[in-house]
């Protein structure tokens, strides 16, 4: 331990007495998750795990459905393993960051094939598998096996930052609050499991980003960002590099059968492994339509409409333009399908395809 986190815990809980007051929280306050064992049930890996892809940078709200539909179809991880792969991907559509639906499906025919169903509970096992690094393999860790491991996701680094009032800004702070949560973690062999998921939820219902409920937590005798009178104040974020914005062109493509042109996306890469609209490449500086269409610009026409959609790391415009002319004469850069409205609808394509076809669907 550094004198600076030495320093930083000297007036606050022991860590075994924060641990104990989480863990009585807990007790009353725990959500109810659809991935989550209810108290002296045991919890079932291949929820637990499934749960953790899905919720890596994707909101609790926005998962519970996906959640519910995947059980639904593949209850077990042999299931999964069998389901065929275009299913997989199209029933992730609107989720996001489409390489966790590959690799989820790659860990589930491993899992399956080479483990017999059985997810592996040490750390060092779980990171060999498809899509999971040093969070996930933590969270399964301590959820799925009731073993401790240092979870800490957004919400921890949020709990950390506040109770010790960390003033590196992070990301470079990360590191620091990984040492500050690895305090009550290392060692202790109670209750992982609720321990884990008690943080987690603290920091979704009390010590939220926005207006935290501070008179509430279990912590605020020892909190030093509640001391302070600034709850919200941590965890201090260094200033954000503006979004890049970039341009492009999707193009709808009707055929004399009223077929529209979809195209498979590569595996690598943004939606990769996606049906989508046949696009341009995107570029941050405007280019002519002619330097970035995939096929003859003569049967294009604009429809002066455009679809705006933000990823992680730049946001994007894109602009419609349509055919209706017999496309034979282009070459599309993937595998290219023709599929009648109903089809495309129910293909399962991205959230920034779907705000095209929104255009053309009203
Ligand atoms: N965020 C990431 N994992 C979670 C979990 N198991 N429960 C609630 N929120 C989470």
């Amino acid at each position: 331990m550094t004198e600076n986190t030495i320093r930083k815990i000297k007036n606050t809980h022991k860590p075994a007495v924060f641990r104990q007051k989480m863990l009585d929280w807990y007790v009353k306050h725990r959500r109810v998750l659809p991935w989550r064992a209810l108290p002296n049930e045991v919890a079932d890996p291949y929820r637990v795990w499934l749960s953790e892809i899905m919720l890596q940078q994707t909101t609790v709200q926005a998962v519970v459905p996906y959640f519910l539909k995947f059980t639904e179809k593949w209850p077990n991880v042999h299931a999964l393993a069998k389901a065929d792969n275009d299913e997989v991907m199209s029933n992730w559509a609107g989720l996001g960051y489409y390489a966790r639906a590959r690799n989820l499906h790659k860990c589930a025919k491993f899992v399956s094939e080479e483990l017999n169903g059985a997810f592996p509970s040490e750390q060092a096992e779980l990171l060999k598998l498809a899509g999971i690094g040093d969070y996930t393999s933590a969270a399964i860790r301590s959820i799925a096996f009731d073993k401790p491991a240092c979870v800490v996701d957004g919400n921890v680094e949020r709990v950390m930052a506040r109770y010790h009032a960390v003033k590196t800004p992070v990301p470079a702070g990360k590191k620091e609050l990984k040492v500050l949560a690895n305090i009550y973690s290392d060692g202790f062999k109670n209750s992982p499991s609720d321990y884990a998921q008690s943080l987690m939820d603290l920091g979704a219902t009390i010590c939220t980003p926005k207006s935290p409920a501070c008179s509430l937590c279990p912590l605020n005798e020892k909190c030093t960002a509640y001391a302070e009178g600034q709850g919200d104040r941590y965890p201090i974020r260094s200033q954000k590099k503006a979004r890049p914005h970039k341009h492009g062109y999707v193009y709808w493509i009707e055929n004399e059968a009223e077929e529209v042109l979809i195209e498979k996306r590569p595996d690598k890469g943004l939606l990769g492994g996606m049906y989508g609209l046949p696009t341009s490449d995107w570029l941050e500086n405007q280019t002519d339509i002619k330097h970035l269409a995939p096929f003859d610009t003569m049967l294009l026409t604009s429809t002066n409409h455009h679809i705006e959609h933000v990823f992680t790391h730049f946001s994007l415009q894109l602009s419609l333009f349509t055919s209706k002319t017999v496309a034979h004469n282009f070459k599309t850069k993937e595998q290219a399908i023709w599929l009648n409205k109903s089809e495309v609808k129910d293909i399962g394509l991205p959230t920034l395809f779907k705000k095209a076809l929104a255009f053309y669907m009203t």
